[in-house]
This record gives structure tokens, C-alpha cells and sequence, in this order.
């Protein structure tokens, strides 16, 4: 394509980004239109005003928070049938496809690689890819069906995760995995100047695990979800090693109660557990962030015992595609995070960083629960689905999630 350098300065300058041609002369022909491509498509009103909201304290005095209800799955007695018999018929005919979300930098565990290669130190040395792989293939073999697997993936780690499936001859399930890249917003310096990358190109960072719902529509695995005659949508993290991406209970429960949404939670671990949880936010269905609720609404409990926020949101969901074009078309509110990014200066300088410099980004996927009209949520067991991979020692790392794998599949 050909830019109108003329025009592409001019809007430079009307946002104060010059400097990000300062070393447009000393790239080559490809990185030229790459690097005019890049600030083409950069959105300089949002840029702006995120940047502006760093410099706002972040209180939605607005926002009324309420508990939500939910359903507890070992409590369904003779409903568990009923539910399952739905959600298996809908399994059985192909109404289901998987996305696993594998796009985040993972920079609390601190692996060399996409987080979904780590091997968690298991007898096997199965990687998370491989255990998420293996679970897929055997429902699918349960129900005699092929589960489609969506994987995301970031521009940051798509070649490593496609190069590690290639080596890996994709588990053997290779005609129904398809990898699709996550959106990108640039990463700003504390004055609101756009950085630029090593490679003399914009440094963008992956836009959050929000960005998925955009990102199906835009790459067109919705379409190709359509094609299979998919019609319902489990999303879910690459880090949980439990996690049940197929489950009738969900899916009858779903289709059963006509939502095109529904969650899965489990008990939070004590009321301050820095956990997100499922709750209402001026009626609609939404996550309130631990941060987010005062002591007494963190203690407080039903006439059951049961918290009232405390069915934590552990990254597993269920939609309906509907729900999903609907999610992907609306534009979700971005979250700031302050991170340490290398950049090149405007004297051609590589910076490394020893403390965070630079704002990232990112939308959160639970802010678009509001778009839909109801949710249902299913508290699960923990021990039963929740085995997160997100610290490199400690609580959530894979010397927990490996206990609980192990635990659960009566390995050892
Ligand atoms: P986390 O929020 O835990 O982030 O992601 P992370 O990247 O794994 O780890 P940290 O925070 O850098 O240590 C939860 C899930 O969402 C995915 C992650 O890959 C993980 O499966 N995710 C997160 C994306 O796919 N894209 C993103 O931009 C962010």
C-alpha cells in the first residue's frame, strides 16, 4: 500500500508523536511500510486519552455493585441428569468449539517462551499445551465428535507457539487446531510519547485477554466456528491445567435457561483472597476486583454461610456465538498497567529498564459480561478445575498446580 508521508506527518505532529519517524531513513523497504502501516492504523484520540486516565485516580463512584446468584454444581441432585442429558446432545453434535487464550506474556512465571510450552514437572514433562491438547482429544473421543481448538496467541509469541505445535506434530489433532493473533495497542512512555522497538518499529503489547472477543470476529474463526456448525464457545486461560473445557452440566444449564452466557466459579479461598468476583455491576453481569470492595462487603454472607462475593472468576466461560459478535463489536474500557519495556530513545539509544517506565493497555474479557443479557454462573470444585500456573514458586506455581493435577488424576 502506499502512505502519504506528507499526511502521516501531519498527524504526527497534531499528537505530538514526530519522533516516531526520526529513524524511518535508516530502516529498510520492508520495515518502511511496516513501520508506516503501524502508525496508519494507530487509533492517536484513544492513545491519548488512556494516557490521559494514568493521570486520574481510577473510582467508578457510579457503579453500584450487587452479589449475583449462582448455581452450585454438587448440589443439583436430580437436575444433574436432566442438564447433562441437554448439554451432552449439544456435545454430540458438534455445537462446541474450545478457545484457549495463550496470548499474555506470563512475566510472573518468568518462562523463556509462550506459557503454554512450560512443562510443569509432571512424570510425563507434558507441556500445558499438551495436557490442554490431551483432555480436548479424549472428550472428543467420549462424544465421537472433533472439538475445534482456537488458540490464541499474541505477535509477541504466535512463531514460537506454532513452531513448538509443528515440532510437536500439533499432539495429533493438527485438522482441528487453528491459531489466530490478538490485537495490539502501543505502549506510551510516562510523557505520553509512543515508543519505538529495537526493530525501529511502533513497540506494541498485546491488548489484554478482552481483546479475544474482537480478535474471533476480525481473524474469522467466528466464521469458521459457523462453518463446523459451532454454536457454542468455551474461552478459557492456558494456565489453568485443571481446567474442564467441555462440560454438559454448563452447556445444559445454558441452554436450558436460554442465556447465551455462562461462568464458572469457585469458592474464594477466604474472603480476601486477591481474587475477581462474579457479582452485578449496576444490574448487569460483571467481575468486581478484589481492590474494588470494602472489608465489610468482602466478609459479608447470605442467610447460607455462602459469601456474597465470593464465587471467584476463574477464567472459564461459556458463550453463545451470538454473545460473542455481540461482546467483539462493543468497545471495552482499557485497564493501565505500568511496565518495564526497552526502547530505543530519540538519540538512537537502546534503554533496558531496571524498574517499570512505560503503560500498557489492556481490556479485561469479564467487562464484557454487561453486553449480555443474563448469566448463569456454576460454582465448581476447586480441587476439581482449578490449578493455575502463575507464580514461578509459591501460591499458583507449578509446584501447586502440579499437586493438584496429580491429586486429581490419581497419578501419584
Ligand atoms: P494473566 O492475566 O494471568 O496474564 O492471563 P499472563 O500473561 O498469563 O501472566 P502475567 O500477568 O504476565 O504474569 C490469564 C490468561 O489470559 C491470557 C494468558 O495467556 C492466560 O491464559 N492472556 C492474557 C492473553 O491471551 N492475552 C493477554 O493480552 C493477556
Amino acid at each position: 500500500m502506499n502512505y502519504d508521508i506528507a499526511e502521516i506527518k501531519y498527524k504526527l505532529k497534531k499528537y505530538g508523536q514526530e519522533h516516531l519517524l526520526n529513524f524511518y531513513d535508516t530502516l529498510d523497504e520492508n520495515k518502511k511500510e511496516e513501520l508506516l502501516k503501524q502508525i496508519n492504523e494507530i487509533n492517536f484520540e484513544l492513545i491519548n486519552s488512556l494516557y490521559s486516565k494514568t493521570k486520574e485516580s481510577t473510582k467508578n463512584e457510579n457503579v453500584q455493585i450487587e452479589p449475583m446468584s449462582f448455581i452450585d454444581k454438587s448440589k443439583l441432585n436430580d437436575k444433574y441428569k436432566f442438564y447433562e442429558d441437554i448439554g451432552k446432545k449439544a456435545i454430540k453434535e458438534g455445537k462446541l468449539a474450545v478457545v484457549t487464550m495463550a496470548g499474555g506474556q506470563g512475566t510472573r512465571l518468568g518462562h523463556n517462551g509462550p506459557k503454554g510450552t512450560f512443562d510443569i514437572g509432571l512424570d510425563s514433562h507434558k507441556s500445558l499445551f499438551e495436557l490442554l491438547c490431551d483432555y480436548i482429544k479424549e472428550e472428543s473421543r467420549k462424544y465421537d465428535v472433533q472439538i475445534p481448538w482456537f488458540i490464541m496467541t499474541s505477535n509477541e509469541n504466535n512463531a514460537d507457539t506454532i513452531e513448538f505445535f509443528k515440532k510437536n506434530k500439533y499432539f495429533g489433532y493438527e485438522k482441528n487446531i487453528y491459531f489466530f493473533i490478538q490485537g495490539e495497542l502501543p505502549m506510551v512512555d510516562t510523557e505520553g510519547k509512543i515508543l519505538i522497538g529495537e526493530d525501529g518499529l511502533i513497540k506494541e503489547a498485546a491488548d489484554g485477554h478482552g481483546g479475544v472477543y474482537e480478535s474471533l470476529i476480525k481473524s474469522g474463526m467466528i466464521q469458521k466456528m459457523k462453518e463446523r456448525g459451532v454454536e457454542w464457545v468455551f474461552i478459557g486461560g492456558v494456565d489453568n491445567c485443571l481446567v474442564k473445557m467441555v462440560d454438559p452440566i454448563l452447556m445444559g444449564i445454558a441452554i436450558d435457561e436460554k442465556v447465551t452466557a455462562a461462568g464458572k466459579s469457585v469458592v474464594k479461598a477466604n474472603p480476601y483472597e486477591k481474587v475477581g468476583a462474579f457479582c452485578k455491576k449496576n444490574g448487569r453481569p460483571s467481575v468486581v476486583e478484589y481492590s474494588e470492595i470494602t472489608e465489610d462487603m468482602a466478609k459479608a454472607t447470605d442467610e447460607n454461610g455462602n459469601l456474597l462475593y465470593g464465587e471467584s472468576h476463574i477464567l472459564c466461560n461459556l458463550f453463545n456465538i451470538v454473545a460473542i459478535e455481540r461482546m467483539g463489536n462493543t468497545p471495552l474500557p482499557y485497564h493501565i498497567a505500568f511496565k518495564k519495556a526497552t526502547y530505543i530513545d530519540k538519540d538512537g539509544n537502546k534503554i533496558v529498564p531496571d524498574s517499570p517506565n512505560a503503560y500498557k493497555f489492556e481490556a479485561f474479557l469479564f467487562d464484557a459480561f454487561g453486553e449480555v443479557d443474563n448469566m448463569v454462573i456454576l460454582r465448581v470444585k476447586r480441587e476439581d478445575e482449578f490449578a493455575p500456573v502463575k507464580n514461578a514458586t509459591g501460591v499458583d506455581s507449578p509446584e501447586t498446580a502440579r499437586k493438584l493435577y496429580n491429586d486429581f488424576y490419581k497419578l501419584s
